[in-house]
């Protein structure tokens, strides 16, 4: 068969019940848990295990459907997936299953497509236990519940748990032997290894897993619907937040240069670039948030090319740097204390050139310190900056 090995493992998925306590109007391996089918979410997990010859059993009339659902899950490998009609009980459908077997398979795993959210792990842990002991093998979980046995309402006794199990799907069996079992069993039995183990056949268990819980109920359903639906953003989807500041002293040569405007009647500030503490303090908090370092790191004294620069050319790299990193800026806001200049006459047209070049929202207050600190005496300006970038890749 192609470029595949031919298999030693088979996977029978029975899918052939007709679902009546789910009542879901369809049988039940063709009722949606979420975009997808259980029979669907039952052969993705398939696809996951161990390469093998897989059987799907199902309903009359439902093997076009079926195929549709085996060809989505194993792509390239779909040519490993038979398509078998079942019978009136689950006993019937697996004996349909096994008479689709191909004559180099060894294992064969009995698996319910009603437990569509088996892990890959439970295939492997079964196939493994099966090679090492050549025993029936069955995934088995702890009862939770306190048990008692009844007569209609009354209790008649309580039942010890610790012995018990509660057996889940895939069951496994060397192949001779599940062959034989099945063609000797004179009585109807609701999972394999109790039938194997009534012909005499040693049964062990392997650890099952609480995702392998069978969908029988509405509830039952509910639950796998709630399991796959995503519960929280991931932490690569929370925004990211940043804090900066910047401090100049007045007595820089030139005219005022601050928030990415020219200020021509007012005193410059000093600084190795123009001194605009404003685009310093957002240039900051933008590196801070996307974890990319400070303003040091990018626009040092170590960078001649940027000596003099203007604040806006910080800001035009930055958003280059923070693009480059995979991320994007939602927005900043930043405080601005000095006395002068005043800048509610201007606060627009500063927050549209700062917001061009940064290439997201930007937006400006300005406050004075009632002639407290540096900024109260007038000797400088002080900037403070919040900024939240956000991963897009
Ligand atoms: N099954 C089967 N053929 C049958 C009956 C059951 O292949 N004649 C399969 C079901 O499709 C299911 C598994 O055996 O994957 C376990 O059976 P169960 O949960 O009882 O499913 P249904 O029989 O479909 O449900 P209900 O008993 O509520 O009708
Ligand atoms: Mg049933």
């Amino acid at each position: 068969m192609g470029i595949i090995p031919v298999p030693r493992v088979a996977v029978v998925v029975v899918a052939a019940g007709s679902g009546t306590r789910l009542s879901a109007g369809a049988p039940k391996a063709f009722v949606g848990i979420d975009d997808r089918s259980v029979l669907r979410h039952a052969l993705d997990g398939v696809a996951r295990a161990p390469l093998a010859q897989v059987v799907v059993v199902v309903p009359a009339g439902r093997e076009g459907d079926a195929r549709t659902e085996a060809d989505a899950a194993f792509g390239d490998r779909s040519e490993l997936v038979t398509v078998v009609v079942g019978g009136d009980t689950r006993q019937r459908s697996v004996a349909a299953g096994l008479r689709a077997l191909w004559a180099d398979v060894e294992t064969v795993l009995i698996h319910d497509a009603a437990r569509a959210l088996t892990p890959p792990a439970v295939f492997e842990r079964v196939i493994a236990e099966v090679e090492r002991t050549g025993a029936g093998v069955v995934p088995a979980r702890p009862v939770v519940d306190t048990l008692k046995r009844v007569a209609g309402a009354d209790v008649e006794a309580a039942v010890d748990r610790a012995p018990l199990v509660a057996a889940q799907t895939p069951q496994g069996f060397p192949r001779a032997l599940l062959d034989r079992a099945y063609a000797d069993a004179t009585a109807d039995y609701t999972d394999d290894t109790a039938l194997v183990a009534a012909s005499g056949h040693p049964i062990r268990t392997v650890d099952g897993d609480d995702l392998s819980f069978k969908i029988t109920t509405p509830a039952d359903l509910e639950r796998a619907r709630h399991l796959l639906r995503p519960i929280a953003p991931a932490a690569s989807a929370l925004p990211l937040v940043g804090i900066g500041t910047d401090v100049h002293a007045f007595g820089g040569d030139g005219p005022l240069r601050l928030a990415g405007l020219e200020w021509p009647r007012e005193t410059g500030l000093r600084g190795h670039s123009d001194g605009d503490a404003v685009a310093h303090a957002i240039v900051d908090a933008v590196l801070a948030a996307a974890g990319l370092g400070d303003i040091g790191t990018h626009f040092g004294v170590d960078r001649p090319e940027y000596a003099g620069a203007a604040g806006i050319v910080f800001l035009q790299r930055v958003r280059q740097l923070v693009a480059e990193a995979g991320l994007a800026i939602g927005n900043v806001s930043v405080q601005v204390q000095a006395n002068r200049p005043r800048f509610a006459p201007r606060r627009a047209e500063a927050e549209g050139v700062l917001t061009a070049a940064l290439g997201a929202p930007v937006s400006v207050a300005a406050t004075t310190t009632d002639g407290l600190g540096f900024t109260g005496a007038g000797e400088g300006v002080s900037a403070t900056a919040v900024a939240l970038v956000y991963r897009i890749r």
